[in-house]
């Protein structure tokens, strides 16, 4: 069966520049890297801050070039032809990537436009809230009224816009809370099985990374340095580097866990100032579901 996505040998190098702004060497951000996600599967890439994750994404997405190498969906070489319409993209914060000026509904409408969608966008845009289960008058919502988990919803909605086989995940979940990253992995995973999503989950995260990938690849420094099923890889990692990186997963200890506010939770998220003033007024803060 034809991969999703197969990549071979990918490799970018960055100038890098001295105190004066002079080319004084290069840096191999992405350093001969290949694989490959089968249609459906769940790729995770780990790697600490540097290691090239973001790099990696980019070249899939077709927004910077690879120097050497190849990128293949659905087997066929995608190289040179610019953003892709089977792939799309979800950013670690959705703060950043959402356009504070235009409603939920303008900014799904965004892909509709750029791709000539033909159908009946308002629908259309109702549907994918429905898809990442947020009541359709959010449509009319700004960015600033919104959670960060709904925020990241409405990135998710957006991206699956034009229909995309293949998304890239690039810590989609680490600017949220912890109760909210589950959530959103939760829904991700069901769109996913429903839709037939291919995914490549980026994330230093290693925890969040167990429950989601069926596969892993240990970045560093530009290189995959340990890849192989989840599972193994979690249970007898055979790399020094993938050790370290289990070993820095926080581990709360119960005394640093009862030392937090408890704030009461709504549908799994961290209640918005809305929501804790719907509270104290004794309405039922769920109308507003995240
Ligand atoms: N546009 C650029 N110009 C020069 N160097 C770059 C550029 N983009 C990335 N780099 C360098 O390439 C290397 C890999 O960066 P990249 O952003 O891919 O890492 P990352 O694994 O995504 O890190 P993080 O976890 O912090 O997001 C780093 O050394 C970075 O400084
Ligand atoms: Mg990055």
């Amino acid at each position: 069966m034809t991969a999703a996505l197969e990549i071979r040998d990918l490799v970018k190098t960055y100038p890098v520049r001295n105190a004066f702004g002079r080319v004084s060497g290069a840096v191999r951000a992405v350093d001969g890297v290949s694989f490959t996600i089968p249609s459906g599967g769940v790729y995770g890439l780990a790697g600490e801050s540097g290691s090239g994750k973001s790099t990696i994404a980019r070249m899939i997405m077709g927004l910077t070039e690879p120097d050497e190498g190849d990128i293949l969906i659905d087997g066929v070489s995608v190289l040179g032809q610019g953003e892709r319409a089977k792939v799309q993209m979800v950013f670690q914060n959705p703060g950043a990537s959402l356009n504070p000026r235009r409603t939920v509904g303008q900014s799904i409408k965004v892909p509709l436009v750029a791709h000539t969608y033909q159908g009946d966008r308002k629908g259309r845009i109702g549907d994918l809230l429905d898809m990442v289960q947020l009541p359709r008058h959010f449509a009319d919502r700004y960015p600033h009224e919104l959670s960060g988990g709904q925020k990241q919803r409405v990135a998710i909605a957006r991206a699956l816009a034009v229909s995309p086989r293949l998304l890239v995940l690039d810590e989609p979940t680490s600017a949220l809370d912890v109760s909210v990253q589950a959530k959103v992995i939760d829904l991700l995973e069901e769109l996913g099985r429903q839709l037939g999503l291919t995914y490549l989950f980026i994330s230093h995260d290693l925890s969040l990374m167990r429950n989601f990938a069926q596969t892993v690849g240990v970045l560093y420094l530009g290189k995959i340095v340990e890849t192989g099923p989840v599972a193994r890889v979690f249970e007898r990692p055979g790399h020094d580097y993938t050790r370290l990186l289990l070993a820095s997963v926080p581990v709360i200890s119960t005394e640093e866990a009862a030392m937090r506010p408890v704030i009461p939770l709504i549908n799994g998220e961290m209640p918005t100032a809305e929501d804790l003033m719907a509270l104290r007024a004794g309405l039922n803060p769920k109308e507003t579901a995240r």
